[in-house]
C-alpha cells in the first residue's frame, strides 16, 4: 500500500495567487496533497482558483468560525494534516491552534516582528515600511499561536526597498518572494 499523501487546507481570503502558486507546485507531487481550500470571504478570487483547479472549497460562517472548535470536527473528518494560512485575515481560533498543534503556518508580507499585528496586512504593511523609510523589507513564514503575526519564524527572505518605491511596487517585490519560496518552505516542513 502507497503511503497515505500529506494533507493541506490552504485558508485564504482575497486573490489567492499564493494558493495558485502552492496548487501548481504540489500537482505532480506523490507525497502532498492541496486537499481543500478554506475562504470567508464570498466572490473572493481564490474561489475561481479552486473551482478551475477542481479543489473543494469551504466558505466559512463567520459566527460559526469564532465560536471555537466548530470546523475543527469538519477538518478532521477530511483527514487534514496541516492548514496553511495564504492571505488569510481572521485569527485563528484558539481551538483549532489546539487541534494541529505547531501544524498551522502563516506567511506574511514583512520582516516579523515588525509590521505585524492586528490591521497588519496587505497594502497597509507595506505603506507602514515605506512611511518608516526602512531599507529593506522581506517575507516572513512562522507557525500560527494564539497572537496575531506572533508565533515561532520558520524562514525570512529580504529584499530592498528601492527609492521611489510607492505600496504597489514593494508589494510586487515581496510577493514574488513569497511565491518563490513558499512552496518549498512548505514541502520541507512538511515532509
Ligand atoms: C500575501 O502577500 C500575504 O503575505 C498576505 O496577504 C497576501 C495575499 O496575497 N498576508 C497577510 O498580510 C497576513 N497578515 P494572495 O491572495 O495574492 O496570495
Amino acid at each position: 500500500m502507497p503511503d497515505k499523501k500529506i494533507k493541506l487546507a490552504l485558508f485564504a481570503s482575497g486573490t489567492g495567487s499564493n494558493v495558485a502558486r502552492i496548487v501548481d507546485y504540489f500537482r505532480q507531487s506523490s507525497r502532498v496533497e492541496c486537499s481543500l481550500i478554506v475562504c470567508n470571504k464570498q466572490g473572493a478570487g481564490v474561489l475561481q482558483i479552486a473551482e478551475k483547479e477542481g479543489i473543494d472549497t469551504v466558505l466559512l460562517d463567520k459566527e460559526t468560525f469564532f465560536r471555537g472548535d466548530a470546523y475543527t470536527g469538519f477538518l478532521q473528518e477530511a483527514g487534514i494534516d496541516w492548514i496553511i494560512l495564504a492571505g488569510f485575515l481572521w485569527k485563528i481560533p484558539p481551538a483549532l491552534i489546539r487541534a494541529w498543534p505547531e501544524h498551522i503556518i502563516n506567511i506574511h508580507p514583512a520582516l516579523l516582528p515588525a509590521y505585524g499585528g492586528k490591521g497588519m496586512y496587505g497594502r497597509h504593511v507595506h505603506e507602514a515600511v515605506l512611511q518608516n523609510g526602512e531599507k529593506e523589507s522581506g517575507i516572513t513564514i512562522h507557525l500560527v499561536d494564539e497572537q496575531y503575526d506572533h508565533g515561532r519564524t520558520l524562514f525570512q527572505a529580504r529584499c530592498p526597498v528601492e527609492p521611489g518605491d510607492t505600496p504597489e511596487t514593494l508589494a510586487k517585490r515581496v510577493q514574488a518572494l513569497e511565491h518563490t519560496h513558499f512552496p518549498r518552505v512548505i514541502e520541507e516542513l512538511v515532509s
